[in-house]
C-alpha cells in the first residue's frame, strides 16, 4: 500500500493524514470544506513544529511530511489512485453511507475502505457497498499522532486478508493495532462509556461530588484524568449518543444513559466545546473548576 486517502479533515482526519504522511505514504486528504482543509494543514504544521522543538523529528521530516499531503474538495479525484481509504467524516449514518457508496463507485476494485467511526456498525457500512469483504473499521484514538492504539474492527463480511493488510499498515505507523469484532461500541467504547455513565449516575445519586469521583478514579485506579473530566473532553453529546448506540444495540437496560446526562445535553451543557459541563472551561482547559451546578 502506497496511496492513502483520508476523508474528512477534522480532529481525527488531520491526525490520520499526519501519521501516514510522516511514515512516508502519499496522502490525499479530502473534505467538502476548503476551510476545514486549510485548518487541517495548519494544525498538522503546528503539531510537526512542536515535534521538531522537542527534537522528536528533524526539520527535513517535517518538510517531507507536509510534502506528502495533497488536499482535495472533490471526492472522485481525491480517491482515484487510493490503495486504502480511511473515512473520518462527521459521525452521521446517512453521511457515511453516502460516502461509502461513492467510494465504492470511485475507487479501484481492490482498494480497501476503512471507517474511523466510533459507533456506526462496520457491517452496516459494508452492506452499503458491493465489496463488504474489503470494508473494515480503523478506530484511531484522539490525538492520533500521540495515541498508540488502532482498534481494527472486522465487519461480518470482512475478509481475513484485508484484516491482515490493515494490521500491517497500522504497524508501519508505529501504532499497536488490536483486532476486534463488530458489536455495538466495539471494545473501547463498550467499556469506557458505561464507566463514564456510571460516574454520572454516582454523581446523580449523590454518592459523591464531581471532584471526589474524579479523584477516586485518578488516584485509586491511576487513570490520567477522572471520568467526568474525560466526558467533558469527549463531549457529553458524543457520550450520550454512544450510550444510546449500546442501549439500542444490545437492548439491555444496563446501558441506559443516566437522566442527568440526558438533561445536560438537552440544556446544551456539552463540556469543553460549550464551555460548561461537569467543570467550567471558559477560562481554558488548564485549570479544573467544578461547574457551579455541582458546587457544594
Ligand atoms: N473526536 C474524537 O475523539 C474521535 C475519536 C475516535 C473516532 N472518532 C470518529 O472520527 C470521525 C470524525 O470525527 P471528528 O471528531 O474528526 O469530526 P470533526 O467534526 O472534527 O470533522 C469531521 C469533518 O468531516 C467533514 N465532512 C463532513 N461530511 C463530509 C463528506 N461528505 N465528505 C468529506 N468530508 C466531510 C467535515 O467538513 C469536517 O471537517 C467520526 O466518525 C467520529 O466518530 C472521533
Amino acid at each position: 500500500m502506497k496511496n492513502i486517502s483520508v476523508i474528512g479533515s477534522g480532529t481525527m482526519g488531520n491526525g490520520i493524514a499526519h501519521v501516514y504522511a510522516q511514515s512516508g505514504f502519499a496522502v490525499n486528504l479530502v473534505d467538502i470544506s476548503a476551510d476545514a482543509l486549510a485548518r487541517a494543514l495548519k494544525t498538522i504544521e503546528k503539531n510537526l513544529d512542536r515535534m521538531v522543538a522537542k527534537e522528536r523529528i528533524d526539520e527535513a521530516t517535517k518538510n517531507s511530511t507536509l510534502a506528502n499531503i495533497t488536499t482535495h474538495t472533490d471526492l472522485k479525484t481525491g480517491v482515484a489512485n487510493a490503495d486504502l481509504v480511511i473515512e473520518a467524516a462527521t459521525e452521521n449514518v446517512d453521511i457515511k453511507l453516502k460516502i461509502f457508496r461513492d467510494l465504492d463507485a470511485f475507487t479501484k476494485p481492490e482498494c480497501i475502505l476503512a471507517s474511523n467511526t466510533s459507533s456506526i456498525p462496520i457491517t452496516k457500512i459494508g452492506a452499503a457497498t458491493n465489496r463488504p469483504d474489503k470494508v473494515i473499521g480503523m478506530h484511531f484514538m484522539n490525538p492520533v499522532p500521540v495515541m498508540k492504539l488502532v482498534e481494527v474492527i472486522n465487519g461480518y463480511a470482512t475478509a481475513a486478508e484485508v484484516t491482515a493488510l490493515v494490521m500491517e499498515t497500522s504497524k508501519k505507523l508505529g501504532k499497536v493495532p488490536v483486532e476486534v469484532n463488530d458489536y455495538p461500541g466495539f471494545v473501547a467504547n463498550r467499556i469506557l462509556m458505561p464507566m463514564i455513565n456510571e460516574a454520572i449516575i454516582s454523581l446523580f445519586e449523590g454518592v459523591a461530588g464531581v471532584e471526589e469521583i474524579d479523584t477516586v478514579m485518578k488516584l485509586g485506579m491511576a487513570h490520567p484524568m477522572g471520568p467526568l473530566q474525560l466526558a467533558d473532553f469527549i463531549g457529553l453529546d458524543v457520550c450520550l449518543s454512544i450510550m444510546n448506540v449500546l442501549y439500542e444495540g444490545f437492548g439491555n437496560p444496563k446501558y441506559a444513559p443516566c437522566p442527568l446526562l440526558v438533561n445536560m445535553v438537552t440544556a446544551g451543557y456539552l463540556g469543553v466545546k460549550s464551555g460548561e459541563g461537569f467543570y467550567s472551561w471558559n477560562h481554558g482547559t488548564k485549570e479544573l473548576i467544578v461547574s457551579k451546578q455541582f458546587k457544594k
